[in-house]
């Protein structure tokens, strides 16, 4: 890849900011469905819509109605780069439709203008946690391998209507989190596939068949990227945690290498041209069945990737012998004595993050983009307005250091840095907005109060300065 400057920016997702749920035509999405929890409810994934219940995705921050602001104040940062999420049930609102909606193609294609006129490059995610519930209801979402042809449709639709606009594009944000060998939580098999882990009946076999699907659906659409136009460059992105040994037990470390490595089947799939002899075995042994295809071999052959997208929050301690903890928070188990948590209970671990980009840039040789890192914080405005938020300077300042040794002391080819959530948005796991990440405050409150104004925080021009220093690390 030609690249002169390094990718400084951030991501967003579509159901955390635009709101406008019931807009223009957009269908119901799965996230459209699910409430507001905190840290120790979880939300609740419904049915319907209830009465006097808040669904945070309705609302979000409102950035369907006031992207030119939000752009401008990106811009403002210094942004080279924007990763922004396509919802689907906007393009297709039932997801089986022969035609789109138009005025949802014309939402993104003006975003991704107005991100080009502030020389903004566009990052597009293609699925980040956004289904038509249409898909999920009628055909058993990502286990009915029509789906596929469903996603290949409106891929087409978006590679086609932003063509030589878009050069970067991802096919799915954070699949990795479906793995038929752990116990999930309701919300993660939720918010990417739109079913619920405890209604699944059988639940190995069933995620086995959504993952094996959604991992073919994601080398198709890099195919067709590149025949559309062979100027695309195509990532997937995956949520990475490294899972250390509580000792140098040799079992431990062991423990602590398969935990890691559990996460990275897909990602074998798609960079190896093959999906994984070692996964199809462990199947085979579990009586777990997939159909594959007689085109399917083809298929990982031709689509793979050109980058992988690194989403790296925390690390973990890996489960030992005598192990009695219950995985409770999201990075659960035992915590790390030598590391501090934030408010919802994730280890801040900056050494992680260059630990985690040496393991995936030795294991596939593919340039990195950080798609997403950041720190979910309680803000406070002051009585003069301004938010002095100096400990989300140091969590980025920390882990952007770890990156830079990666680049300039291990060799690691990574070219871009995207801060999650650089303007306050709704959380994914809790739908709260105390959650904050962004250097924007946005005045939305957890009791629906709140005007939706716009602030810069402290980090905003700390964040500004830095982009200005460090152009490349060439
Ligand atoms: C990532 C997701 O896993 O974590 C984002 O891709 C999400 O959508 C982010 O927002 C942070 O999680 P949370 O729950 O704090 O919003």
């Amino acid at each position: 890849m030609e690249r002169n400057e390094f990718l400084w920016g951030g991501s967003i997702a579509a159901h955390q900011c635009e709101g406008a749920w019931d807009q223009d035509g957009k269908g119901l999405g799965i996230m459209d469905l699910v409430t507001k929890g905190t840290y120790e409810t979880p939300r609740e994934i419904c049915q319907t819509i209830k009465p006097g219940k808040d669904y945070p995705s309705h609302t979000g921050i409102d950035f369907y109605h006031r992207y030119k602001e939000d752009i401008a104040l990106f811009a403002e940062m210094g942004f080279k780069a924007l990763r922004i999420s396509i919802d689907w049930s906007r393009i297709y609102p039932k997801g089986d439709e022969a035609s789109p909606n138009p005025l949802g193609v014309q939402f993104y294609q003006a975003v991704v203008a107005e991100l080009l006129k502030h020389n903004i490059e566009p990052i597009v995610t293609l699925y980040h946690f956004e289904m038509p519930v249409h898909l999920v209801r009628e055909y058993g979402s990502w286990t009915n391998p029509k789906v596929i042809d469903f996603y290949l449709n409106y891929c087409k639709t978006m590679f086609e209507a932003l063509k030589g606009q878009v050069r970067y594009w991802v096919t799915f944000n954070e699949m990795n989190h479906i793995d038929p060998q752990t116990e999930a939580s309701d919300i993660f098999t939720y918010i990417i596939a739109g079913l619920k882990y405890s209604d699944l009946q059988d639940k190995k076999q069933t995620l086995a068949t959504i993952s094996y699907n959604m991992t073919l659906a994601s080398v198709k659409a890099v195919a067709l990227a590149r025949e559309i136009d062979p100027s695309n460059q195509v990532g997937c992105v995956f949520g990475l945690t490294p899972a250390y040994p509580l000792n140098c037990d040799p079992q431990n470390v062991l423990n602590s290498l398969k935990e890691t490595d559990r996460e990275f089947y897909q990602i074998d799939a798609m960079c190896m041209g093959k999906f994984p002899e070692y996964k199809l075995r462990e199947y085979q042994a579990q009586g777990i069945k997939l159909e594959i295809g007689a085109e399917d071999a083809a298929a990982f052959e031709k689509g793979k990737l050109d980058f992988i997208g690194l989403n790296y929050y925390s690390s973990s301690v890996a489960r030992y012998e005598g192990d009695d903890q219950e995985e409770e928070t999201l990075f659960g188990g035992t915590q790390n004595p030598y590391l501090e948590q934030s408010k919802w209970g994730w280890a801040i671990d900056p050494t992680g993050l260059r630990y985690i980009m040496n393991y995936l840039y030795r294991r596939y040789a593919l340039p990195i983009i950080i798609t997403e890192n950041g720190l979910g914080a309680v803000d406070q405005v002051e009585a003069d307005g301004t938010i002095q938020d100096d400990y989300r300077i140091e969590y980025v300042q920390k882990h952007v250091e770890q990156m830079e040794k990666a680049i300039v002391e291990d060799y690691v080819d990574c070219f871009g840095y995207l801060m999650w959530g650089p303007i306050d948005l709704v959380s994914a796991t809790t739908g709260e907005m105390k959650k904050r990440y962004g250097f924007i405050y946005v005045d939305k409150q957890d009791d629906q109060t709140g005007d939706l104004t716009r602030k810069r925080k402290k980090s905003f021009t700390w964040y500004q300065e830095l982009i200005s220093q460090k152009p490349t690390f060439k």
